[in-house]
């Protein structure tokens, strides 16, 4: 953690977890293994950037697309949320962490539903870092719910066509009130977005690793942070415009 620049740091690191099914099924475990040991490793990492003073941690929990995986599966993930949530909550009490939930979440079943509810409003007041899960998400998704509330609000009179801007825009995603990713971390070597934060990822600097989800612990999630201070971002503009700015 010493190595790290406190000045330096991502608001915002967002995370797609995925490699729990090879993890197991290199072990030759049920794939439901790999998910309760990437549960761990949820644990691990929230607790970490925490610690590290992240201000806010998105973790790619569930997809939309994920639905469509063999039912067992899906029902042992809602189960293993619902646990994780009940287990988590006295520590995120303690660490003040708010929990956040991103996607179409009355589509999860009721149960989930209800603990969620119950953690997000226990956890409201806590301002250490929010943890934002993003639960039945798809990036489409979310920006097509944006527009069908837009849409609505035009239709009510509430905003103007010509008001539309990216900024405004924003306002009716999801991730309403918080900063954008800065940096985007992927596990298990996939090159690819599957769909996560869209709107939201423009400028992120991505990071992918070839650890797989369960085994990513304090020293990936370090290097990972090692990297991000190395870049150099220029959000459009040449090397030296941002040279002479600083
Ligand atoms: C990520 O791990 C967790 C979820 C998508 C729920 P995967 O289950 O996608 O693991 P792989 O990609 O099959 O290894
Ligand atoms: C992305 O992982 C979704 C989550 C991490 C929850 P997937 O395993 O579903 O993505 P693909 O299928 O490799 O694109
Ligand atoms: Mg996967």
């Amino acid at each position: 953690m010493e190595r790290l620049k406190k000045d330096k740091l991502p608001r915002h690191v967002a995370i797609i977890m995925d490699g729990n099914g090879r993890w197991a099924q290199k072990r030759l475990l049920n794939r439901v293994i790999g998910h309760e040991k990437g549960m761990d490793a949820v644990r691990r990492v929230v607790r970490n950037c925490r610690e590290i003073g992240i201000s806010y941690l998105t973790l790619y929990a569930f997809s939309n697309e994920n639905w469509n995986r063999p039912s067992r599966e899906v029902s042992a993930l809602m189960i293993l949320l619902e646990r994780y949530l009940l287990k988590e909550l006295p520590e995120m009490m303690e660490n003040s962490v708010k929990l956040n939930a991103i996607g179409r979440i009355d589509l999860l079943p009721p149960s989930a539903q209800k603990t969620l509810q119950r953690c997000m409003k226990e956890t409201e007041n806590n301002n250490g870092m929010v943890l934002s899960l993003a639960l039945s998400y798809g990036g489409r998704a979310e920006i097509i719910d944006g527009i069908h509330k837009i849409a609505g609000d035009i239709e009510k009179g509430r905003v103007k066509v010509e008001d539309i801007t990216e900024e405004l825009f924003s306002r009716y995603l999801y991730t309403d009130g918080m900063p954008d990713p800065d940096f985007l971390i992927r596990t298990s070597g996939e090159m690819r977005v599957s769909n996560f934060l869209l709107w939201q990822i423009a400028y992120a600097e991505i990071y992918v690793t070839d650890t797989l989800w369960p085994d990513f612990g304090e020293e990936d999630l370090i290097n990972a942070l090692i990297d991000f201070q190395k870049r150099e971002r220029r959000f459009g503009l040449t090397g030296s415009q941002i040279a002479n700015r600083r």
